[in-house]
């Protein structure tokens, strides 16, 4: 397909990505974000988020002229062929999706787009948004083009995706963004509007809710004397199980996961349709993070008032920088409640800074300076290389807790140290 000429609203993880992406694919793109300072960033090559290769392609692709930043709705609105929204759609206070800064977006456009320009809506909405969008615009070019990139992995995951989906019933519209991903290999999946919105909320509460079920198999196991990563090994060599998501942690958390689950259930409830499941995803995980506090009480010897606590791994996941809605958070504020003082590392937030009542530290061994118990919280692969005996020597007797299955249990075990693990009984 000949270079299409694209505008990108907002540049968040997602909005970047797609806006370099693009870029990358050969198109010619505007990045366009209400925020002054970080297009001027941007436009200098500067990006802030932790993501892999974003940077670099972002460099390469100011250079080519492909890509550039905007500040505000860009200029040369009217001479786009794609205009993609790419907002924030946070939760709302009844647990709805919020559409403000949708609605903000589209009503600045309207005047402003040609007639043949298509409007793809990449932000997660509710289902019936585009169909609503379309009346109000009074305009059938509007396309639903759900995202499905992982932080941490977004670029990958951009230009060699699972699926494209598009949803439209413009069928032509449809197909013309459809071909923007030529080049991408991905099968692509053309469906109404309403289905293309919901393959995204159905994939991250299905995500949710195997996370919640392995996270309670995982308690389970612990009465019943089985072992969490032997009973998921089992379950992923059948291919209806699927392989992935089958890890046990301290709950799911980040943008995505909690924002989506509550925005479906507030659908479902709207739509008079009971959807327990979800319910209890969601219960489930809240309950997750009084579990994991339960086993670091336990391990300080019953109670956790004036006990320091190190926690190793701040982020929602490791391979992120985003600590928005991380359980590691989660479980620091219910520690805190009880007394407990706090230090935490984590490779990617910054030494010296105060996150809720945890002060960061500049090393995983300063984490444990004087800890009575170190919880592992985010699963980043060089914890489990640490020098335990430089553990032991920071100090005497810290008791490990240890939420991701991630830690050496025999190497811990050799340096002297007391290890608590999930799923299975230590
Ligand atoms: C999620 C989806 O995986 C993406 O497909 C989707 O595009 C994205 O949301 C989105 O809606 O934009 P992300 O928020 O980056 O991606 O996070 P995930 O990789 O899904 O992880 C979510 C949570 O589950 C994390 O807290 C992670 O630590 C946890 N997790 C994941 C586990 O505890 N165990 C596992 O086996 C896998």
């Amino acid at each position: 397909m000949a270079a299409q000429r694209i505008a990108v609203i907002g540049t968040g993880y997602v909005g970047l990505t797609t806006a370099a992406c693009f870029a990358r694919l050969g198109h010619n793109v505007v990045g366009a974000d209400v925020d002054e300072a970080k297009v001027a960033a941007l436009s200098r090559a500067e990006v802030s988020l932790h993501e892999p290769a974003l940077a670099e392609i972002v460099a390469e692709e100011l250079r080519s002229g492909r890509l550039r930043f905007a500040h505000g709705l860009p200029g040369t609105l009217s001479e786009v062929d794609f205009v993609f929204l790419a907002v924030p759609t946070p939760t709302g206070n009844d647990g709805a999706a919020d559409l403000t800064a949708v609605s903000t977006v589209l009503a600045q456009l309207r005047e402003q787009i040609s007639p043949r320009c298509v409007v793809v809506v990449k932000s997660t909405v509710p289902v019936g948004t585009v169909d609503r969008i379309v009346a109000s615009l009074g305009r059938t070019t509007v396309v639903a083009n759900p995202e499905f990139l992982r932080e941490g992995h977004a670029v990958e995951d951009f230009l060699h995706p699972q699926r494209v989906v598009v949803g439209s019933a413009d069928k032509h519209a449809a197909r013309k963004v459809a071909r923007l991903y030529a080049g991408t290999d991905a099968p692509v999946l053309m469906t109404s509007s309403a289905s293309a919105e919901l393959v995204k909320y159905a994939s991250n509460c299905f995500l949710a809710m195997k996370l919640s079920y392995v996270n309670t198999l995982a308690e389970l196991c612990e009465e019943l004397g089985a072992d969490i990563s032997d009973v998921a090994e089992g379950m992923r060599l059948d291919q209806r199980v699927g392989s992935s998501f089958l890890t046990p942690g301290p709950g799911w958390g980040g943008s995505c996961l909690p924002k989506d689950t509550k925005a479906l259930l507030s659908t479902s409830a709207a739509a008079e349709v009971d959807f327990p499941l979800l319910d209890a995803t969601i219960a489930t995980n809240a309950r997750q993070a009084h579990r994991v506090t339960d086993k670091i009480r336990k391990a300080a010897g019953g109670a956790l008032s004036g006990v320091h606590v190190g926690l190793l791994g701040l982020t929602f996941k490791a391979g992120t920088d985003d600590i928005r809605d991380s359980p590691a958070l989660a479980v620091a504020e219910l520690l805190a409640a009880e007394g407990a003082l706090l230090t935490g590392y984590d490779p990617c937030v910054p030494t010296g800074r105060q996150v809720g009542a945890v002060r960061v530290v500049a090393s995983p061994y300063a984490v444990a300076e004087g800890a009575s118990v170190l919880a592992v919280l985010t699963e980043w692969p060089e914890f489990a290389e640490l020098d335990w005996s430089r553990v032991t020597s920071a100090a005497p007797h810290p008791v490990i807790v240890d939420t991701r299955g991630l830690l050496p249990a025999s190497k811990v075990a050799e340096a002297g140290l007391t290890l608590v693990s999930v799923g299975r009984r230590d």
